[in-house]
């Protein structure tokens, strides 16, 4: 059993010690990193979440002192009493390592097991093992500064938002379905039998009633909840920084919360930000990157071919471009290093965005090798060659598909370029703004129109006339903040007129019935006197990623849940005793062990 701390008490913080301290007796507590016993001399590595300072035994302790810190093993927590010296020998790799402390007392607090994983950040475990023993992964100090970078976020989003007179308001857990897009995760009630609220999925339709309440300007830092496939971004729950704002336009949100992204890069990572941030319609970062979310750190830019192939002599180009599909290319500048095998790699990652191939052409020292120059005549192929910019040593790569495809699998092959190039700095941020989405998107499966911001989004004034005549053409205001190529941020202005808000129900293919079923608290609302408002959401967790160079959100979350959407460390989700899901009311079908 541990040792009391007794009237003993921590002086310092490990991680803080240093030659201001020389000649002060001092109290540290801790884990133990690393115990050295050189028989005689003994040193003990003490860690705390400040970092590590170095204790030594001598000879100058009691032989019952000397006895216990040599029973002393890794991760046992104890308590330190001893003088500050400077180090004969300095170690200049750590903050402490000019100086150390001579112990003169020890206290046992608590022993441990030898832990499953080691605590030190290059320690590479499987990540099961890292999420079952969250805790001692916790130990580790990059957690530990990914954790408190969350934390100082936090605090700078909040002193922000007061300052500008925003009011933090909590909006409940236990809701109805929030129209984000994804499955909700439901709660069945005990009192109302065969009922069951929802976990909100974002406060969309609260923060839209908060300024009903003349709210004027909301934020708030909180979790949503959605039941999506998981990737290495997306979690089941994260925490959004939630704001809405009345009587603004596009503009107006997007200059405020620029203002923030701002502070948020001067005060965590000490770098200055221009504003106005760059912003980029929706259509053109499509057609000049392929995706929504384009990194600008590098260029790789679409070269739009089609109104030149047409006609070529090269069938699968020509063939495309009359069946109204389009062919794009890129110059991958200097790309002639890569081989063949390197090219066909290059084809393969472009099929998974269901491409059908990669054209390319190498312009080499020698002249062109290309698998698709023989159905070139010699102006077809210098056409497009200049159209493309190609020089001698660049590789020129096509897609030739429906727009949608070609966009899809050019704008990630960009990424996957860049990144075998090494043209990505990790070190430099480039952010835009990505405005003027189309208010709606096409879904194949239900086979109709759905919104692809949410249903309350705003259309672009000029384009209202379109709803009912050529949906697809119709913009809308909202709105994107991608840093690096990820999507850090989207938002809108909403609809605050019911008779528009019932055109764009029509346009979705929603009866007046299903609209008043599911929305109906809120059509009510606006009939009561509504603000323009509009407003945003920024992922915390994607901003800690990028702060802290994270390519897991699970690295930026204490608890996270896995790919499959479970706790590894509680085991969540579990079993119920059927007394309570009776309790609850539901009968469950499926047999688990
Ligand atoms: P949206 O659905 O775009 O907008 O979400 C806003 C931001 O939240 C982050 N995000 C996620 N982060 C981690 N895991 C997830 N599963 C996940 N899903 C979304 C992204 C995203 O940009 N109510 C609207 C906002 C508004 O219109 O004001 C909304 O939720 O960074
Ligand atoms: P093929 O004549 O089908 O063997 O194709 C010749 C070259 O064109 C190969 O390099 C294919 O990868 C490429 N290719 C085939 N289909 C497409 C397409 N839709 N877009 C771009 N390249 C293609």
């Amino acid at each position: 059993m541990g040792e009391r701390m007794g009237s003993l008490r921590r002086t310092n913080m490990c991680g803080h010690l240093g030659m201001q301290d020389v000649g002060k007796e001092i109290v540290l507590m801790g884990w133990v990193q690393r115990e050295r016993n050189l028989g005689g001399l003994l040193f003990i590595d003490l860690r705390d979440t400040t970092g590590i300072s170095q204790i030594v035994f001598d000879d100058t302790v009691p032989t019952e002192v000397m006895a216990k810190a040599e029973t002393v093993r890794s991760e046992y927590v104890v308590a330190v009493k001893g003088m500050v010296r400077e180090r004969q020998s300095k170690n200049l790799n750590i903050p402490t390592g000019e100086v150390e402390v001579l112990a003169s007392e020890i206290k046992i607090l608590d022993e441990a097991e030898t832990p499953p994983i080691y605590i030190k950040d290059d320690d590479n475990v499987s990540e099961s093992m890292r999420l079952k023993y969250r805790y001692l992964d916790l130990r580790k100090p990059f957690m530990q500064d990914n954790l408190k970078l969350r934390a100082k976020v936090s605090k700078v989003v909040r002193d922000f938002f007061y300052e500008n007179s925003f009011v933090e308001v909590e909006t409940p857990m236990l809701t109805k379905p929030t129209p984000e897009g994804a499955r909700d995760y439901l709660v069945p009630s005990r009192v109302n039998p065969g009922l069951f609220y929802a976990l909100p999925q974002s406060p969309q339709l609260l923060k839209q009633l908060l300024m009903v309440s003349g709210m004027d300007r909301y934020y708030q830092i909180t979790k949503c909840f959605r039941d999506e496939d998981l990737r290495a971004n997306r979690q089941p729950e994260f925490t959004q920084i939630d704001v809405e704002m009345s009587f603004v336009d596009v503009e107006d949100v997007l200059s405020m919360n620029e203002k923030l992204v701002q502070k948020l890069f001067k005060e965590i990572k000490g770098i200055d930000i221009q504003l106005p941030i760059k912003r980029m319609p929706y259509k053109e970062a499509m057609s000049r990157y392929g995706v929504d979310k384009p990194d600008l750190r590098f260029g790789l830019e679409l070269v739009d071919l089609s109104d030149n192939v047409r006609g070529c002599g090269f069938k699968v180009f020509s063939d495309t471009v009359e069946n109204g599909g389009v062919v794009k290319g890129i110059n991958i500048k200097g790309g002639e290093v890569f081989t063949r095998k390197d090219i066909s790699a290059l084809e393969e990652h472009v099929k998974t965005y269901k491409a059908k191939g990669l054209a390319w052409i190498k312009i080499t020292e020698e002249g062109i090798t290309s698998p698709i120059a023989k159905f070139f005549s010699e102006d077809e192929l210098n056409s497009i060659i200049s159209l493309c910019q190609g020089e001698k040593g660049d590789l020129l790569v096509f897609v030739a598909d429906s727009e949608s495809v070609t966009h899809d699998s050019l704008g990630n092959l960009r990424n996957e370029v860049a990144k075998r190039m090494g043209l990505i700095r990790e070190d430099h941020y480039e952010i835009l703004w990505i405005t003027e989405f189309p208010l709606f998107e096409y879904d194949d499966e239900e086979d109709r129109y759905v919104a692809k911001h949410h249903p309350f989004t705003h259309p672009v004034e000029e384009d209202i006339d379109m709803l009912e005549t050529n949906p697809d053409k119709v913009r809308a205001k909202a709105y994107d903040l991608v840093i690096n190529g990820d999507e850090m941020g989207g938002g809108s202005i909403r609809i605050n007129n019911s008779k528009l808000q019932s055109k764009m129900f029509k346009a979705l293919g929603f009866s007046e019935e299903e609209a008043n079923d599911k929305f109906g608290f809120l059509l009510e609302a606006f009939k009561y006197g509504t603000p323009p408002h509009g407003g945003i959401a920024f992922g915390l967790d994607r901003l800690i990623m990028t702060f802290s160079n994270s390519s897991n959100i699970r690295d930026v979350i204490a608890f996270p849940k896995t790919q499959s959407a479970t706790c590894l460390m509680t085991n969540a989700p579990t079993n119920v005793p059927t007394k309570q899901l009776e309790e609850v009311h539901i009968k469950v079908e499926v047999e688990n062990e």
